[in-house]
């Protein structure tokens, strides 16, 4: 069966996922670009924007893990942009340039109606308004027998934790405070939703830990 895959999600030892007031210039809101530290050396990053080199190891091998067995991702409307409400016109395209990083259908959850978008390097951008299961049916669809995976933001990882819909979850927990921002756990009863750790690692830049939902008795 093909699995809903939370990868690389980034949290902070306070708990949050993102910063506050996510703007164009902070796209992870105000200070949550430190979140992703531990992913910014790594080879598969490098790679993903074209460039050579980067560190290998277990920071790499979990960034590379996130790419693996990948058909279709699922996204909420303010990982794909810092525009609220109706959209005014048809120009932003999500913060990833010509050529996104994903390389497959990408259904973004919102409430507001846009038309498909194509981009190069085989990623297309669609906008499901009719909430989080059928945007999982329609990426599971798309993924062809291979796993989704659920890139966030945080409403987004919240509301599948909530429904018990993520199979896997890792998080990699940064070594800073953000203080306010997106928490991602909060109020949510993970364990009796039948969530347990069932792997953790420490590096230098992050403790990884992965979350994994039982299979249903
Ligand atoms: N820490 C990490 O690794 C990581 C990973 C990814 C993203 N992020 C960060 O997380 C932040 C975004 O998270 P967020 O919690 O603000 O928002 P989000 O989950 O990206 O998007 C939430 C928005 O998506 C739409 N949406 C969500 N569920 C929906 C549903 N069931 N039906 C219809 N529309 C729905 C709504 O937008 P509308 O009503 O406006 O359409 C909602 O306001 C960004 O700063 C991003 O950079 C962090």
């Amino acid at each position: 069966m093909p699995k809903l895959r939370v990868q690389c999600f980034s949290m902070s030892l306070d708990g949050y996922g993102a910063g506050p007031s996510q703007d164009r210039t902070n796209p992870l809101g105000v200070g949550g670009m430190a979140l992703h530290q531990w992913v910014f050396a790594t080879r598969t990053f490098q790679k993903m924007f074209g460039k050579e080199g980067g560190a290998t190891g277990i920071d790499d091998d979990f960034a590379a893990r996130g790419f693996d067995n990948i058909g279709a991702w699922i996204l909420g409307r303010n990982m794909f942009g810092p525009i609220r409400g109706p959209w005014p016109d048809d120009s932003w395209k999500g913060w990833w340039g010509d050529t996104p990083p994903y390389h497959t259908p990408v259904f973004v959850l919102t409430h507001h109606p846009r038309a498909s978008i194509a981009m190069n390097g085989g990623t297309t951008f669609h906008f499901v308004t009719d909430g989080i299961h059928a945007a999982l049916q329609r990426a599971t669809d798309a993924a062809n027998g291979k796993d989704i995976r659920l890139g966030g933001g945080v409403a987004t990882v919240r509301q599948y934790l909530h429904a018990g819909l993520i199979d896997e979850m890792h998080l990699a927990i940064s070594p800073i405070l953000l203080g306010a921002g997106e928490h991602l756990l909060v109020d949510i009863d993970t364990p009796k939703l039948g969530y347990q750790c069932t792997g953790h690692v420490a590096t230098p830049n992050a403790t990884h830990v992965v979350i994994t939902k039982a299979a249903s008795p």
